[in-house]
Formats: structure tokens, sequence, C-alpha cells
């Protein structure tokens, strides 16, 4: 009898199968870090932004990307007013400032224009930023990552190579809380977590005070209980601010202030996951 063949044609086999992702590095990068909290506000583009400068100051070649396309910081605190220019119509140059190279969608846009985007949207943003620019040959690019578990780092998960993320806290319970939904999602996208970093740490006064504004060791807590490393405590600091606020970090603005050796220490620390 005439065997029917019941076998699935390859085509339909083709258009059926999960979607597989190729994870992709940053053209023109060598390591890509990201800058995570699943809470807002906690500290993250400051600390993006520090950090860049930390690594440059250990003299690597550096960029910074402004992950956050519906709140973007890098304009703001690299004090950037230009547009970038692009030679061939498809693609991007970041603009350099403090030696350190920058791509941020506040560059393209209006400071007062609302992003009012659908997800897909961002995604082809975020695939243009990383597909697009010119980086030029940089050993480390610093991701500043919008706030959450969204879109943005699923896109980041699936489709780029990020060889490590650190996770910034503020200590207070409701932000820790998210600080475990932080960890689960990189450890089930399997990105690894280079540490965990506690920002507004404490505030000290001028005569050494110590006040644990948001609680105390929270976040060092959580590291040990998910097995990962403590980068290290930032404590709440008015100079890192102000800096932040004039668009120079105060890494750039004064490397050999107090707060500016933590942020340099925990550059060492990401150097010695990596080199
Ligand atoms: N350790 C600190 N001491 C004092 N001020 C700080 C500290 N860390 C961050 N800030 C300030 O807190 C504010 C929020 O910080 P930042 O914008 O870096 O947070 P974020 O996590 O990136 O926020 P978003 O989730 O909106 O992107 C800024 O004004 C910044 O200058
Ligand atoms: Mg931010």
């Amino acid at each position: 009898m005439d065997k029917k063949s019941t076998g699935l044609s390859d085509t339909f086999k083709k258009n059926t199968a999960p979607k597989s992702f190729t994870k992709n590095p940053i053209k023109g990068t060598k390591f890509t870090i990201a800058i995570s909290s699943a809470k807002g506000g906690v500290g993250k583009s400051t600390f993006a932004a520090n950090l860049a400068l930390s690594l440059k100051n250990l003299n690597y070649k550096v960029g910074i990307l402004d992950a956050d396309i519906y709140g973007p910081s890098l304009p703001k605190m690299m004090d950037i007013n230009e547009k970038p220019k692009s030679e061939d119509g498809k693609s991007l140059t970041p603009i350099e400032r403090y030696g350190v190279q920058c791509m941020s969608i506040g560059f393209l846009v209006d400071k007062e224009t609302p992003m009012i985007w659908r997800g897909p949207m961002v995604t082809s943003a975020i695939k243009t930023f990383t597909q697009k620019v010119l980086w030029d040959n940089l050993d480390f690019i610093v991701v500043d990552m919008p706030p959450g578990t969204g879109d943005t780092q699923l896109t980041f998960a699936q489709e780029i190579k990020v060889d490590g993320a650190i996770i910034v806290s503020t200590p207070q319970e409701i932000a820790l809380a998210d600080v475990t939904r932080g960890i689960n999602m990189f450890d089930k996208l399997k990105v690894p977590i280079l540490g965990l970093v506690d920002n507004m740490s404490f505030f000290e006064t001028d005569e050494g005070k110590k006040y644990n504004i948001f609680g105390e060791g929270g976040v060092e807590k959580l590291s040990k209980k998910y097995n990962k490393e403590f980068l290290g405590k930032i404590p709440i600091n008015i100079d890192l601010r102000i800096a932040a606020d004039n668009g120079k970090p105060l890494v750039e603005e004064n490397p050999n202030h107090n707060i500016s050796k933590i942020f340099i220490d925990i550059a060492k620390k990401v150097e010695k996951s990596f080199i």
C-alpha cells in the first residue's frame, strides 16, 4: 500500500519553530555592561556616568549608551546639547564628552518632547543604537537601562551580548523587593550579574555622624542570599548630586573626592571581572 507522507514540510517546521535569538555584541565595542534596577530613581544614571568616567580614569576607552527611551538622562548628566552627525544618512556618530563616547535618544529629540511610543518602537530604537552607531573601538560600553523589567531589558537580553549587569538599589525594603525581581530576571535571561551596589546608603554629617536614612545593610544581605558580589556602598552626597545636575559627573570634576574614590574602586572590581 502506498504510504502517504504525513511529515511536515520544512517551511512549515521553520515557520512554527520557537524563535531563536542570536546575541550580537554591540559593534565597535568589547564589553557591554548594563546598569540596571527594577525600581526608578535609585541612581542608575548617576552610577552609569560615574562608572564610565572611572573606567576612563583607569585608561580604558569607554562609551555610554542611554537606553532609557522614555526618560533619557545623558544630555543633562554630560551637558550635551548637540545632535549627533550622520555621514551616510544611515549611521550615527556618537558625541564625545570628557573623553567618553555618548549616545541617547535625548540627543535626537527636543528636551520637552515626551516619547509616546509603543514597545516595538522602543525595541527598534534600541536596535538602532546598538547596530547603527559608530562606536569607535571601545573597551567598555556602559548601558544606562530604564527602570523595570520591560521591552528594553528583554531586547538587550535576547538580542545583544551583555557581558555583565550591575544592579543598583537603595536600601529601603520597598526597593529591595524589586532587586530580587531584577536578579531573577537576569538569571533567567542568562545575563551574568557582576554585582549589586547600595546607593544612597547613608548620610554622614560634617561631624562624622551617620544616619541610615533608608535602612541598613539590605542590599549586602541580598547579595549574600543570592550569591552575588557586593560591589560597594555609595552614601547620599550633595557634591555627587550637584555635579550630576551641572553636567559634569563627580569622578570627572574631582577624581580625588571621597565619593569618586568609591566609584573608582567599583570600576577596579568591574575591570577584574573582565581583564
Ligand atoms: N548617592 C547619591 N547622593 C545624592 N544624590 C544622588 C545619589 N545618587 C543619585 N542621586 C541623585 O538622585 C537623583 C536620581 O538619580 P538618577 O537619575 O541617577 O536615578 P535613576 O535610577 O537613573 O532614575 P530613573 O529610574 O528615573 O532613570 C538625581 O538627582 C541624582 O543626582
Ligand atoms: Mg536614569
